[in-house]
């Protein structure tokens, strides 16, 4: 599966079906399927999401199966209606599941951390994507206490993964013995009290899907609430820095694949609020978001077979700096399919 293509260079790199960016490639091909009609993308789109099959049946080893398994079946099984693509979605459904810890109310997201970080119980703010898989599973089939899991995962880390202005800390780390949070911390982002700028957008995105699966209006408040951070400190051009506290900006590299997320999550939010000076104001930043990823200073052109440069994966760790990544493409071509759909006066989750 393809993962990136790192500065400078124009081949991408790819990955085995189990990295956790393995969804977004067949993802892209269902949008592309989507929103052209086009069986040559349906074949593609079915083939490779074919191949991330086995992920389903192993144990539950990260929070990721969501991303995996709910971009590639999901979109797949939202298009097609493929009974054997449903099949799959409940069982990663009910291997995710088995992370949850009700003593403490979230998923560990990255059991592998226990040890090698010496974090007992950990949940990352990305993890709320994957709540998704669970809402779903839980309404087409599954059992109802995914949903429970879901709303309580969602709802701890409302309490616990946010300071008072609203900006998320990338990882909290939880006491297994008592369920109190420990800690809040980062891995990805520049410090412990910084805004991590991928970490706000899948907030964003997070609490607004937690209103579409719940009507909690608890959520959609929570969804404004970290979105206005987020619009608050955008630089100009509406992409933020990799992280919103980076200590040398202007000098800083980009994180593309925030505003691809953002922009989506916007779009989205856009339908719930009921004031409508603030939905037109969500649907206007979203488009301008789109704007500036698609002019060519973000947009991938004749550089390489990308859709964007300028993203940002693990910039403490030095990789993916300042370059393309497959899941800033995916969630750029979403939000242009969300936006289209919206043009044409079709619901979200209406197909095109
Ligand atoms: N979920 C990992 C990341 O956003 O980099």
């Amino acid at each position: 599966m393809p993962r990136n293509i790192q500065n400078g260079q124009n081949k991408w790199k790819f990955t085995t079906y189990r990295d956790w960016c393995s969804g977004f490639w067949p993802g892209e091909l269902w949008y592309l399927y989507e929103s052209t009609h086009n069986k040559k993308w349906l074949s593609e789109a079915d083939k490779f999401t074919r191949q991330l099959t086995p992920i389903a049946s192993e144990p539950g080893f990260d929070h990721d199966l969501g991303f995996q398994l709910f971009n590639s079946f999901g979109n797949g099984y939202r298009l097609t209606k493929n009974l054997e693509y449903k099949a799959v979605i409940l069982k990663a459904a009910d291997s995710l599941a088995t992370l949850f810890n009700p003593k403490i109310g979230t998923i560990l997201s990255w059991p592998q951390n226990v040890k090698r970080m010496g974090w007992p119980h950990n949940t990352i703010i990305d993890n709320m994507i994957n709540l998704e898989l669970l809402f779903w599973a839980s309404k087409n089939g599954g059992p109802k206490r995914l949903y429970e899991i879901a709303s309580t995962h969602a709802k701890t880390t409302m309490k616990n993964h946010f300071r008072p202005d609203y900006s998320a800390y990338h990882v909290v780390v939880y006491d297994t013995v008592t369920g109190k949070k420990i800690k809040g911390i980062t891995h990805q982002g520049y410090s412990d009290s910084s805004m991590w700028a991928r970490g706000q957008a899948w907030a964003i995105y997070g609490y607004t899907m937690c209103y579409r699966e719940t009507k909690d209006p608890q959520f959609l408040h929570f969804a404004q609430k970290v979105a206005g951070i987020y619009l608050a400190k955008l630089p100009e051009d509406m992409v933020p820095y990799w992280d919103f506290n980076a200590p040398n900006i202007p000098n800083e590299s980009r994180d593309a694949s925030a505003a691809a997320i953002t922009a989506s999550a916007l779009l989205e939010l856009s339908t719930f609020v009921k004031d409508k000076s603030q939905a037109r104001l969500y649907r206007q930043k979203a488009e301008q978001m789109l704007k500036a990823l698609s002019s060519a200073q973000y947009q991938s052109r004749d550089v390489n077979s990308a859709a964007l440069l300028h993203s940002t994966g693990h910039h403490p760790n030095g990789s993916e700096i300042d370059a393309s990544i497959i899941y800033a493409d995916y969630y750029y071509l979403e939000a242009l399919v969300r936006l289209k759909k919206l043009q044409v006066g079709k619901r979200l989750y209406q197909n095109l």
